[in-house]
C-alpha cells in the first residue's frame, strides 16, 4: 500500500517503516500517526513478516508532534479528538517485535513514539528530549511515565523540566537505547538485530514481548508468575520440541511457529 509519510519495505522477513516528512522533520502529525497505525497492523497481519524497523531520516527520526496543526486548538477540540490516543494505542498493539533506528531528532512526541517501540537502537549524532515544556505544554503521548521508567526520576524531571536534549552517549548510559552505532551503521545494524529475531519462533518472541511489557504494568511477583506460566505453556508447542532437539543434536533449529 502507498502511503503518503511513509516508506515500507519488507526484506528477509523484516518491514522497515521509515517515516517520510522530510519538510516538516517528521513532526507527527495526525495523517502521518494513522498511516503509521495502518503499516504497523498490516505488518502485523502480514506472513512475510516477522520483525518491525522503524527508522526516520539521518537528521531527524521525528521532531515532535505538529505543532504547526496542534497550535489552534482547544482544550475541546483535544478532548474530544483524543489527540493521538487511539492511534498510540494501536501501535501499542501490535505484537510483533518493533525496533526504533533512531538518527538525529527524536523529541517530544518523536521520542515517546521510540520508546513505544520494544528497544531503541541509535545512531551517535541522535538527539532525544522532551521539550513541550517550551511550548507551555508536557509531554502527551507517554513521555513523562515512560522517560521516567527509562532513565529515572531524576533525569526524567531534568529532561521534562529543562527541555534539554540527552546525547547518544548520555541515552545509552541511562538506559534509554539499546546500542549506539555510527550514522552509517544504523540501518543495517537494525536490520541485523531484527532478522536475527525474525529466525526464531514468533511464538516465543511475541511471548516475550508480552513478558517484558507487563514489568511496567504489575508487580513484581504477578510479573514472575505471568512469565513462569508463559514459559509452562511454551512446552505445548512443536517449536520448543524442535529447539531443544536442535541444540542436543547441534544443528540449527527450523522453527514453523506451531
Ligand atoms: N512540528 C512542526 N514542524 C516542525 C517541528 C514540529 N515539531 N519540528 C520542526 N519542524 C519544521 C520547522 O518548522 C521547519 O519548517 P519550515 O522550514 O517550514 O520553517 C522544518 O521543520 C525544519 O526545522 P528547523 O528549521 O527548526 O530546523 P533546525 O535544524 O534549525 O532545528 C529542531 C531542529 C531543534 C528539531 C527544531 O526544529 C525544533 O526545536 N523543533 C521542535 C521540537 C519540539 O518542540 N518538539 C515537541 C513538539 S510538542 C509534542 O511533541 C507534544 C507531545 O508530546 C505529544
Amino acid at each position: 500500500m502507498a502511503y503518503q509519510t511513509l516508506i515500507v519495505e519488507i526484506e528477509e522477513y523484516v518491514a522497515l517503516i521509515r517515516l517520510n516528512r522530510p519538510e516538516a522533520l517528521n513532526a507527527l502529525n495526525s495523517v502521518l500517526l494513522g498511516e503509521l497505525a495502518d503499516a504497523l497492523k498490516a505488518a502485523d497481519a502480514n506472513e512475510k513478516v516477522r520483525c518491525i524497523v522503524l527508522t526516520g531520516s539521518d537528521k531527524a527520526f521525528a521532531a515532535g508532534a505538529d505543532i504547526k496543526e496542534m497550535s489552534e486548538k482547544s482544550f475541546v477540540d483535544m478532548f474530544t479528538q483524543q489527540f493521538f490516543a487511539t492511534e498510540a494505542e494501536s501501535i501499542l498493539r501490535t505484537r510483533k517485535p518493533i525496533i526504533a533506528a533512531v538518527a538525529g531528532y527524536a523529541l517530544g512526541g518523536g521520542c515517546e513514539l521510540a520508546m513505544m517501540c520494544d528497544f531503541i537502537i541509535c545512531a551517535e549524532n541522535a538527539k532525544f528530549g522532551q521539550p513541550e515544556i517550551n511550548l507551555g505544554v508536557v509531554a502527551g503521548i507517554g513521555g513523562t511515565q515512560r522517560l521516567t521508567r527509562f532513565v529515572g526520576k531524576s533525569k526524567s524531571m531534568d529532561m521534562h523540566l529543562t527541555g534539554r536534549f540527552m546525547d547518544a552517549a548520555e541515552a545509552e548510559r541511562s538506559g534509554l537505547v539499546s546500542r549506539v552505532v555510527p550514522l552509517a551503521k544504523l540501518i543495517p545494524e537494525a536490520m541485523g538485530a531484527a532478522q536475527k529475531i525474525a529466525a526464531k519462533s514468533m511464538l516465543s518472541t511475541m511471548i516475550v514481548k508480552e513478558c517484558v511489557n507487563r514489568a511496567y504494568e504489575t508487580t513484581l511477583a504477578e510479573g514472575v508468575a505471568f512469565e513462569r506460566n508463559s514459559f509452562y505453556a511454551l512446552f505445548a508447542t512443536e517449536d520448543q520440541k524442535e529447539g531443544m532437539a536442535a541444540f542436543l543434536e547441534k544443528r540449527e533449529p527450523q522453527f514453523r511457529d506451531k
